[in-house]
């Protein structure tokens, strides 16, 4: 199916896996509107990817998915995907993780989530057809020490797709999770050794190889669903 003259919106829309993912569909002729926090970076961003809007600002503010899909409306008439991606990592053993930085995770990995997911399957269930996409992790379907947290952020994502495909099932409405491995992105900018050296993996993903199974879920035809897709480098011992 071709995804010429869609129009998609993507949070965590700076950088990794959301701007790969951008990247990807503007290639096939998506129109994007894209979202993340560091304005002077989206901007470049909209300045070399045609029909390309932003929208700066932290992705907890409960208005945000409201003006997202306002703004997909006012820009390009319609809303096709809503790519739910923004997140943060914070993990630490018992005795030092930061509860502050625990709470923060939470906060975007959830409930600014869930907002966004909520408010853009209302929307395409109203007009009948559209797709979401959630942004999970392999740790959303195990886990590891130093991470509970992390996990359990994750776990949360694959709950509210699993329960949302099944309610949405025959509106027209698609919803998919995307389950990434290591990828060698930002998301571990603050840890003091390299997740590939502690996990023993020499090879990570690319910010493309998830795009390009998004991108996979997204060109199926009407009548086929890709509920969830994991995508791990090849070495990843997990
Ligand atoms: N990298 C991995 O190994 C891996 C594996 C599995 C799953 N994931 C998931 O992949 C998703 C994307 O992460 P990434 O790996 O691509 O890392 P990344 O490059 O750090 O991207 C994270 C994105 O989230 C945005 N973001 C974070 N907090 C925000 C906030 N409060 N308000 C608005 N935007 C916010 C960031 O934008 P600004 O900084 O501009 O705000 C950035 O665009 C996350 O959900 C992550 O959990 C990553």
């Amino acid at each position: 199916m071709t995804l010429m003259g869609k129009v998609a919106i993507i949070t965590g829309g700076t950088s990794g896996i959301g701007l790969a993912t951008a990247e990807a569909l503007s290639a096939q002729g998506v129109r994007l509107v894209l979202h993340g926090r560091r304005q002077e970076i989206l901007e470049a961003h909209a300045a070399r990817l045609p029909g390309c809007e932003v929208l700066a600002g932290d992705v907890c503010d409960k208005d945000t998915p409201g003006r997202l899909i306002a703004l997909a409306l006012e820009r390009f008439g319609r809303v096709d995907i809503a790519f739910a991606n923004a997140g943060l990592i914070h993990s630490g053993p018992v005795d030092a993780i930061d509860l502050d930085a625990l709470s923060e995770m939470i906060r975007v990995n959830i409930d600014a989530a869930f907002r966004f997911a909520y408010t853009a399957v209302r929307h395409f269930k109203a007009e009948g057809g559209g797709h979401l996409l959630m942004t999970g992790s392999v740790f959303g379907t195990k886990v590891r020490p130093n991470a509970g947290g992390y996990a359990a952020t994750k776990y949360a994502v694959e709950a509210l797709c699993e329960a949302l495909r099944i309610e949405l099932a025959g509106s027209g409405v698609k919803v998919s999770v995307v389950e990434p491995g290591l990828v060698r992105t930002d998301l571990h900018r603050d840890h003091a050794v390299r997740p590939e050296v502690v996990q023993n993996i020499p090879q990570p993903l690319l910010p493309e190889d998830v795009a390009r199974a998004v991108v996979f879920a997204l060109e199926q035809p009407a009548h086929v669903l890709v509920p969830r897709i994991m995508v791990l480098p090849a070495v990843q011992p997990v």
